[in-house]
């Protein structure tokens, strides 16, 4: 199935693709990793990207799309992805749309996680995840067995710099005025699928499997 995860910043994208991937082996698309990842080996797309994240602003469209779409022509994508953080802007939507009709595929279902203001910034405040794999944790709710090492594969477990209040504040205005239209975007097209986010990881992954079975292929 071809996916998309929409969401606010902290609605738990990222720990929820972890589970969706371990379950239906599908790769993970997040452009949010792909730039850090970027930013890590000091390329130019990292150091052009590092500008917007670090004071909560969106890159550039022309620049994302044309990472999306490079990554969605890869091998392991023919049998579905899961895109996370992609689109966030409407005219990303567009044209996520038009490269996929291009290619004579579609998106199948938008996952659309929602959770309030007040939790997200306790909950970006609190987050950690790693440098090396990317695997998502929290001080109070998730902690790594060992502080500072991951659970997965033993790479270091830090703070984004995006995750400093005064940008998870900037994140927060950028998603309600370029994001959330998407909901009413998706939801036209008969492919949302809205979910409560404050309930627990477990439960919240469980209820979007039993809508993911529900969907026809
Ligand atoms: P990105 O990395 O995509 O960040 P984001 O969208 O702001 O989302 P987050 O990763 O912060 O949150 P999440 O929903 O994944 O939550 P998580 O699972 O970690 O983007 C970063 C930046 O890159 C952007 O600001 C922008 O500059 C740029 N960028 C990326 N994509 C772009 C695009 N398409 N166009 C333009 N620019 C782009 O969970 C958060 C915390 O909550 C964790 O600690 C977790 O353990 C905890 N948690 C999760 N679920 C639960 C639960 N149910 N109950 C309790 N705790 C939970
Ligand atoms: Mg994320
Ligand atoms: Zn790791």
């Amino acid at each position: 199935m071809n996916l998309i995860l929409l969401g606010p910043p902290g609605a738990g994208k990222g720990t929820q693709a972890e589970l969706l991937v371990e379950r239906f082996k599908t790769p993970h698309i997040s452009t949010g990793d792909i730039f850090r990842a970027a930013i890590k080996e000091g390329t130019p797309l990292g150091t052009e990207a590092k500008r917007y994240m670090d004071s909560g602003q969106l890159v550039p469209d022309e620049v994302v799309i044309g990472i999306v779409n490079e990554r969605l022509l890869k091998s392991d994508c023919k049998n579905g992805f899961l895109l996370d953080g992609f689109p966030r802007t409407v005219p990303q939507a567009d044209a996520l749309d038009r490269f996929l009709q291009s290619n004579g595929r579609k998106i199948d279902a938008v996952i659309n996680i929602e959770v309030e203001s007040a939790v997200l910034l306790k909950r970006l405040t609190g987050r950690r995840v790693c440098r090396n794999c990317a695997a998502v944790y929290h001080i109070e709710s998730k902690p790594a067995k060992n502080t500072g090492i991951c659970d997965h594969c033993g790479g270091e477990v830090y703070q984004r710099d995006d995750d400093a209040p005064a940008t998870v504040s900037k994140r927060l205005e950028v998603y309600a005025a370029q994001t959330e239209p998407l909901i009413s975007y998706y939801r036209q097209k008969g492919i949302l699928h809205s979910f409560d986010g404050i309930k627990p990881i477990k439960e919240v992954f469980e209820k979007v499997c039993q809508a993911l079975g529900a969907i026809p292929q």
